[in-house]
C-alpha cells in the first residue's frame, strides 16, 4: 500500500542532494511512502499518484527524532531529590543507588509497563528511534532482565552494567569490574547492541572503563561512553581511542578533548535535559560544531538527572543555551542521532529510508525553538504507519 503525503509547507530531508542547505529543505513538497519505506521525495506538483493521500495543509515535516541516549528501565521516584537540588543541593549521581534498590525490588511487568509508557510518550513527541540502556540492576540477573525489557521497546539496547559500583561491592570495585566483564556481560550480550560505561570520578576510572568497553567489543557490541559529565576527565579521549560511536554528555571539555573528537568518527552526544534538571552549566555546542565535531542531541531520559522524553525541549535548550542555530539543533536531533547509533536508514527522509515522519503544527522547523514548551507535534508516522 502506498501513501502520498502531500501539501507539505517545508520538508526537512537532511539530504543536501534533495533540497536547499544542510537540511536539504524542499518547500511545497510531497513524500510517497510504500509499506515501511520512503520511495519518492520532491515538489508537490511533480508527485506520482498513490493508493492514499494525506493533505498536510502547509505544515512542516521533519525526519522522526532519533533519541540516542535514554535510561527507560527503572522503578521508583526521585522527585524529592530534584526538589532538594532546586533548593541548592548539588547533583552527584549518588541517587543512582536509590533507583537501583527500587529497580531490583520491581517485577518484570512493572519495569516493562514503565519503559513502554515512556516509549509511547516519546513517540507522541516525535521520537521514532530510541536507544535504551540498562544500568539500574547491577546484578547478573537484574542487568539481563533490564535488557530483556529494553529489547521489548526498542532494538537499540545498551548494556550499562558499569553505571556505578553497587553498594555490596563498595570496598572491592575491581571485583565488580571483573563481574561486569565476565558473567554479567555474558548474560547481557544476547539482548544488547551496545556497551556503555560511566567514566567519571565516583564511578569508573579510565582503566576500569577501558576494560569494560574492550570486553563488550570483544563480544561484538559497539562502544559508547558517559564522558566528562560532572568534571573534566579521560572519558572523551578513551571513547575516541576505542573508536566508540559516541561520547555522551561532553559538558567539561579541554581543547585536547575537542581536537580528539574533531579528528575522529566519534559523535559528541549532548544531553541538555541533564544540565536543565541538575541546574548545571550547559555544554558548549557552538565550540564543538565550529571545531568540526559531529554533534547529536538526546534526552538522557532517566529518573535522576533528566526526567524528560522531549526531543523538542532538547532542541529549544540547544538553541537558547548552547549556541546552536535552529537548523543545527534539528540536524543534531535527527541525522546526528542516527550517526551516534551508526544507522543509515533513519534520521533523514529520502528514497530507501525508513518512513519516519514528524508533522509539526507550524510552517517550519524553526518553530521548535521559537515556540518552546508548546506541543507542536501534530502527527507522527513510524515505519510507514500513521500513529
Ligand atoms: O546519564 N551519568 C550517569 N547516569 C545518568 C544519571 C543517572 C541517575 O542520576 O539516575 C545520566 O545522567
Ligand atoms: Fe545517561
Amino acid at each position: 500500500m502506498s501513501i502520498l503525503v502531500d501539501n507539505i509547507g517545508e520538508l526537512v530531508t537532511n539530504d543536501p542532494a534533495l533540497g536547499d542547505g544542510p537540511l536539504g529543505v524542499v518547500t511545497r513538497a510531497a513524500v510517497v511512502v510504500e509499506d515501511t519505506r520512503v520511495v519518492w521525495v520532491g515538489p508537490s506538483d511533480r508527485a506520482p499518484a498513490a493508493d492514499e493521500r494525506t493533505d498536510l495543509a502547509g505544515r512542516a515535516v521533519l525526519p522522526g527524532f532519533v533519541d540516542s541516549h535514554s535510561h527507560l528501565v527503572f522503578a521508583g521516584d526521585r522527585s524529592a531529590e530534584f526538589a532538594a537540588r532546586m533548593a541548592g543541593q548539588p547533583y552527584t549521581g549518588g541517587g543512582i543507588h536509590d533507583t537501583v534498590a527500587a529497580t531490583r525490588r520491581a517485577s518484570d511487568e512493572e519495569l516493562l509497563a514503565t519503559a513502554a509508557r515512556l516509549r509511547a510518550e516519546a513517540l507522541r513527541q516525535g521520537t521514532t528511534t530510541i536507544e535504551v540502556k540498562s544500568g539500574y540492576g547491577l546484578t547478573v540477573e537484574d542487568e539481563a532482565r533490564s535488557l530483556r525489557v529494553a529489547f521489548e521497546v526498542t532494538p537499540e539496547t545498551t548494556f550499562l552494567g558499569a553505571h556505578v559500583v553497587p553498594v555490596e561491592y563498595a570496598d572491592r570495585p575491581d571485583d565488580y569490574v571483573a563481574l561486569v566483564c565476565g558473567d554479567m556481560l555474558e548474560a547481557a550480550a544476547p539482548y544488547a547492541t551496545w556497551v556503555d560505561v560511566f567514566c567519571e570520578q565516583g564511578a569508573f576510572d579510565a582503566d576500569q572503563s577501558r576494560a569494560v568497553l574492550t570486553a563488550g567489543m570483544a563480544q561484538g557490541l559497539g562502544a559508547r561512553v558517559h564522558a566528562n559529565q560532572l568534571a573534566p576527565g579521560p572519558g572523551v579521549r578513551l571513547a575516541v581511542e576505542l573508536g566508540a560511536a559516541s561520547a555522551d554528555h561532553c559538558t567539561h571539555l579541554t581543547d585536547a578533548d575537542v581536537d580528539a573528537l574533531a579528528g575522529s568518527s566519534t559523535v559528541a552526544t549532548l544531553l541538555p535535559g541533564a544540565e536543565f534538571s541538575t541546574r548545571s552549566p550547559y555544554p558548549d555546542a557552538r565550540r564543538l560544531v565550529d571545531a568540526g565535531v559531529t554533534v547529536a542531541l538526546a534526552t538522557d531520559c532517566n529518573p535522576g538527572s533528566s526526567y524528560t522524553t522531549s526531543m523538542p525541549l532538547c532542541i529549544a535548550l540547544a538553541v537558547r543555551e548552547m549556541g546552536l542555530t535552529p537548523q543545527e539543533a534539528v540536524w543534531a536531533a535527527t541525522a546526528g542521532g542516527a550517526r551516534a547509533l551508526r544507522r543509515e536508514d533513519v534520521g533523514a527522509i529520502r528514497p530507501g529510508g525508513r518512513a519516519d515522519l514528524v508533522v509539526l503544527d507550524a510552517p517550519s522547523h524553526v518553530y521548535l525553538a521559537y515556540r518552546p514548551g508548546v506541543p507542536l507535534v501534530h502527527r507522527v508516522m513510524h515505519n510507514g504507519v500513521w500513529q
